[in-house]
């Protein structure tokens, strides 16, 4: 990744951008009342910020050791920079400094990019939610990657 961004936890005043963001890149977007709602929340919400301007976010959530990244997007004029794996990388470093030992997260079957992106991180697919998605509906692919424990070598 380009030196000249930094990946930072969000604060209230990055809803907007990223609530921007959300809405160019998803056809069934989360609102800014959502993203409010995690910034208050204290869930782990980390965007890449390149001179003041918000260029991608990723939102995930724990419950005892698992975590779940729920959502991801970076700015079409930011991509393939590495930021979407440095958001990812990020936000599993935050779980797993909380004690998290395994991510789970959902992505859409015909999402190549992501996929690609998640697999060369160690996900590996564990199920299918069919229909899962609206507009369009769409089976959702259920991948998993384990994170070792301290002081073990291994990827994720
Ligand atoms: C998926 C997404 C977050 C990737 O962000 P990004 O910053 O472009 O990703 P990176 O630059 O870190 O890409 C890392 C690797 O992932 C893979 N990848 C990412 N986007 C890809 C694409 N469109 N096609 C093929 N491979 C892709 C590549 O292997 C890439 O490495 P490379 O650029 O060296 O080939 C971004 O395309 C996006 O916001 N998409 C729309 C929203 C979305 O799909 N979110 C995920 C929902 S689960």
């Amino acid at each position: 990744m380009a030196g000249r961004y930094a990946i930072r936890p969000a604060s209230a005043a990055d809803v907007r951008d990223v609530s921007a963001i959300e809405r160019a890149v998803f056809s069934d977007p989360w609102s800014a009342h959502d993203f409010a709602e995690c910034v208050s929340s204290d869930v782990p919400f980390l965007v890449a910020e390149e001179h003041g301007t918000v260029a991608g976010y990723v939102v995930a959530h724990q419950a005892a050791d698992e975590g779940e990244i729920l959502n991801l997007g970076v700015a079409t004029a930011h991509r393939r920079q590495g930021l979407g794996r440095a958001l990812v990388e990020g936000v599993v470093a935050m779980l797993a400094g909380r004690g998290v030992r395994v991510v789970y997260l959902e992505v859409r079957e015909s999402n190549a990019g992501a996929r690609r992106l998640y697999q060369s991180l160690g996900f590996g697919e564990v199920a299918r939610r069919a229909r899962y998605y609206r507009r369009p509906v769409e089976d959702a692919v259920v991948l998993r990657a384990a994170i070792p424990a301290p002081g073990v070598s291994a990827k994720l």
